[in-house]
């Protein structure tokens, strides 16, 4: 018998890489994780490969370790992409209906999807994802799937993101040095929202902040759809970094001491509690009071969250966000982030964990595989999309990605 075709997620994030292994469930619907491999990454900077060996080297353990795990080989990958190189436009395109019933087809939807993408795109950009929000058939708007209506006038409203070409391409390069194919580039927080959002919070309008080591990836939905997407430059790593300025410690165990003690929200802790902190250059430990480390920690959080509040704010959707802020990625496990979100954003705020899977839910059930889990999950839909009617044909047109990439590399 034949092996089922297995779906894998390529995480190559700032602090650390994941494997995720996947098998689709007997009833096609979901899938199940049957691999996960991490090693720690020091090849990217916010988000960026910047160092090819280091980042190959990488994804050759992440890959092997998932590999053992499920005894599968992994060849092809969905990979994820960031970093503040990352743009996301909204975009419109028309076209007529040329049918003489002026039913509208298939053909109809790539026609008015390509003159979507008709913008003026610069050479050293790629697109990575084409995003229908909505079709307009004559004037009626808020339409999902428009095929087989009837109209003589179709218009899309897209939302179209694009990456520097060269970051692409090194994702790619990183990967196929490391023996793999890539399927297809996906942008990170889009990964992240298949594993951690609820369809109802897509449709009530959810901001979804993925905060890990390096970057802050933001992607807002509402009435199911994309609306805007951002990569914010600032995650864990510079808090770590900011406490070991502020100590006067090594980055290792300022990293330690925040992952222990650290807390988002100054007024969360009690000034009585008190952290051994060891010096440099041979001095002696010394003792900080909890409340000093969060008064460190809580600035520079607080910056995320007001940029990422930046994005929301010049976008005019404060007030579409009905299901409120989810947090994901690692730096959303650290205590007392969801109440200074609350407080910031002034809406409610929930941490986003992996769902909807099953398999090795516990070696995943943690936000920092939010971006490696969502890739798995993207990887099936992708492949099951020919076949799911629910979803529809808004998630169900590619690109010609796969094209570029043949070009460039
Ligand atoms: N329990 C925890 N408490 C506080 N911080 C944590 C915890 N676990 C992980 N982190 C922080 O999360 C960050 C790593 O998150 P994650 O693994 O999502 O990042 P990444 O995917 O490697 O990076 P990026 O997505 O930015 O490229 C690090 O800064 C780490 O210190
Ligand atoms: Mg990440």
């Amino acid at each position: 018998m034949a092996e089922a075709r297995i779906y894998a997620g390529l995480d190559i994030g700032t602090t650390k890489i994941t494997a995720i292994v996947a098998e689709p469930e007997e009833d096609g619907e979901g899938i199940r994780v049957i691999g996960v491999g991490t090693a720690p990454s020091d090849g990217l900077k916010r988000g960026v490969v910047v160092n090819l060996e280091k980042t190959t080297r990488s994804i050759q353990y992440a890959v092997q370790e998932a590999e053992r795990m499920s005894g599968r080989t992994i060849r092809g990958v969905f990979a994820g992409i960031a970093g503040d190189h990352i743009r996301g436009i909204n975009s419109r395109g028309v076209i007529a209906v040329s049918r003489k019933d002026a039913e509208i087809r298939p053909h109809d939807l790539e026609r008015v999807i390509e003159a979507a993408k008709a913008v003026a795109i610069p050479a050293d950009r790629e697109i990575l994802h084409v995003l229908p929000q909505e079709f307009i058939v004559d004037d009626q708007d808020g339409i999902r799937d428009p095929v087989g209506m009837s109209g003589v006038r179709l218009e899309a409203e897209v939302h179209i993101i694009t990456g520097a070409a060269s970051a692409c391409r090194n994702v790619i390069r990183a990967a196929e040095r490391a023996g793999l194919e890539v399927e297809e580039l996906v942008l990170e927080p889009l990964a992240s929202a298949d594993a951690v959002l609820t369809q109802d919070e897509r449709d009530l309008g959810v901001a979804l902040l993925d905060i890990g080591g390096g970057t802050t990836d933001v992607a807002i939905f509402y009435e199911g759809s994309v609306r805007h997407t951002a990569v914010i430059g600032l995650g864990g790593s510079n808090v770590t970094n900011d406490l070991a300025i502020g100590l006067r410690t090594p980055v290792e165990r300022a990293e330690q001491l925040k992952l222990q003690s650290g807390c988002a929200l100054t007024s969360m802790v009690r000034p009585q509690e008190v952290v051994q902190v060891p010096s440099v250059g041979g001095r002696s430990d010394r003792e900080v009071s909890r409340h000093m480390l969060a008064m460190m920690i809580e600035p520079r959080i607080e910056e995320i969250f007001e940029l990422s509040k930046k994005e929301i704010r010049t976008n005019h959707i404060a007030d579409l966000l009905g299901a409120g802020v989810v947090l994901t990625g690692g730096a959303s496990s650290l205590m007392g982030m969801p109440e200074l979100a609350e407080q910031v954003f002034d809406l409610p705020v929930r941490r986003g964990f992996p769902m909807g899977i099953t398999g090795l839910t516990e070696a995943v059930c943690d936000p920092r595989f939010a971006t490696g889990v969502g890739l798995a999950i993207h990887a099936h839909l992708t492949g099951a999309r020919p076949h799911t009617a629910e979803r529809g044909v808004l998630s169900r047109i590619s690109f010609g990605l796969k094209r570029w990439i043949e070009e460039l590399v």
